[in-house]
């Protein structure tokens, strides 16, 4: 007899999971309404998939038994039904909240958002500037710091005044804390959590939020100083094209002809305006969440010059959420500002030890007539020019 209840138990056991095999292929009714395998395949293979039969599920009031009665419910949705009408955003919520967003708790459209931010945005911005940082390293060995190749004079040239270095260093202090406290909100989960812990990072986290929020603002005022002062050097003429041409002389002897700024100074200069108009733009928005509408319009004006068809792309949406305007806000801002901090990389490594003399332009804001005449020959005879003028005159 208990030789005959192990055989059985056995055929059972192996027929199990056969059975289940075969039970994940019935339709949905027989699953009580659940996903089947061939749902959940589907849907991890990128396919559409009809699911009313989800979305429709979040249980019916109207069919709840009063709970006067003896088997009375509190509600004819159970917690499944319920968490599945947020999801699907048809659930009756009342909030004394009265923000655009208040009423969607759960926004299931966002997964695209969540997974691209922790997932490429960090990879291939982490090689971004690793990568940049790699090369500047080996751009110094190979080439090592741009020295001053003549005599040098012991004569120094005015080349900023007080008020565009000001200009600049609230620039570049504010961009640099801006920096860091952003890719601590970019990059602190997955670097910072596992190194110091939830409690450390919660309060760094808290710390370089209210900085990152407050510190913005002189960034934009900067950003407007520097544009106010020297959009007048930074427009592009024929000598740019003969500097471009020559590599600005990094690889050869000598240096092209520069006025006040080269061309690479001012493709940073318009980067710097460019680039960082779009961060501020952005960061405004986030700052104040659903106030600004500026993607739905920009892809409006893109879709109508073709601009996606250009790079293979569909049209882009032109109706957004609130909640897709501020996650492209977030991509936006984050993606220019990773490639902003390279490019000042760049700058901050050619303006410090990356070429002798370069720095004391923006430190006492003389330069040595030496450095001047070899990286901005054009601009220092135009100086020349001007000085015996503005002393007749003082005269
Ligand atoms: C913190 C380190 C930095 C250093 C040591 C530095 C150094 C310098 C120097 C020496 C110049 C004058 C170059 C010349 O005389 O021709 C300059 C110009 C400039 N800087 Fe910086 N800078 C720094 C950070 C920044 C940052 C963070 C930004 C922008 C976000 C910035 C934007 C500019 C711009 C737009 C110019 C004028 C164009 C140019 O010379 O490339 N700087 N900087």
């Amino acid at each position: 007899m208990r030789f005959m209840l192990i055989i059985l138990f056995s055929v059972f056991a192996l027929l199990g999971p056969v059975a289940a095999q075969d039970g994940v292929a019935d339709s949905r009714a027989s699953t009580g309404g659940a996903q089947t395998l061939e749902d959940i395949l589907a849907r991890q293979a990128g396919q559409a998939i009809d699911d009313s039969f989800r979305s429709d599920a979040t249980g019916d009031p109207a069919r709840a038994a009063p709970t006067t009665g003896q088997l009375g419910t509190l509600g004819g949705s159970s917690d499944p039904e319920l968490w599945r009408a947020f999801r699907y955003g048809s659930a009756d919520i009342t909030t004394q909240s009265r923000g655009p967003a208040a009423e969607t708790l759960i926004q299931d459209g966002g997964m695209w958002w969540l997974e691209f931010r922790e997932g490429p945005l960090l990879t291939y911005g982490g090689y971004l500037l690793a990568g940049t940082l790699v090369l500047l390293a080996l751009f110094y060995l190979i080439r090592g710091r741009i020295r001053i190749d003549g005599e040098k004079t012991g004569r120094k040239i005015e080349r900023f005044k007080a008020f565009e270095r000001f200009g600049h260093w609230l620039l570049a202090v504010s961009f640099l804390v801006l920096g860091l406290t952003g890719l601590i909100s970019l990059f602190g989960r997955k670097v910072l959590i596992p190194n110091f812990g939830h409690d450390a990072f919660s309060t760094i986290a808290i710390g370089s939020k209210w900085v990152h929020n407050n510190i913005s603002w002189a960034f934009i005022v900067a950003l407007v100083i520097i544009f106010v002062v020297w959009v007048v050097h930074n427009l592009p003429d024929r000598t740019d094209l003969n500097w471009l041409a020559k590599g600005g002389g990094i690889f050869t002897k000598g240096h092209p002809p520069a006025k006040k700024f080269n061309a690479g100074q001012k493709l940073i200069f318009w980067s710097v305006i460019l680039l960082g108009g779009s961060i501020s733009l952005t960061g405004v928005s986030l700052l104040f969440p659903f106030d600004l509408q500026l993607f739905a319009p920009t892809f409006a004006k893109l879709n109508a010059i073709g601009a996606p068809g250009w790079v293979g792309l569909a049209e882009l949406p032109t109706t957004l959420t609130p909640q897709e305007e501020m996650q492209f806000a977030q991509l936006w801002h984050a993606i220019v500002s990773l490639v902003l901090i390279a490019i000042v990389f760049a700058h901050i490594y050619i303006g410090s030890v990356g070429m002798e003399g370069a720095f004391d332009a923006m430190g006492s804001g003389q330069v040595e007539e030496q450095w001047a005449r070899e990286h901005h020959s054009l601009w220092v005879e135009e100086v020349k020019t001007k000085e015996p003028a503005a002393a007749a005159k003082e005269a």
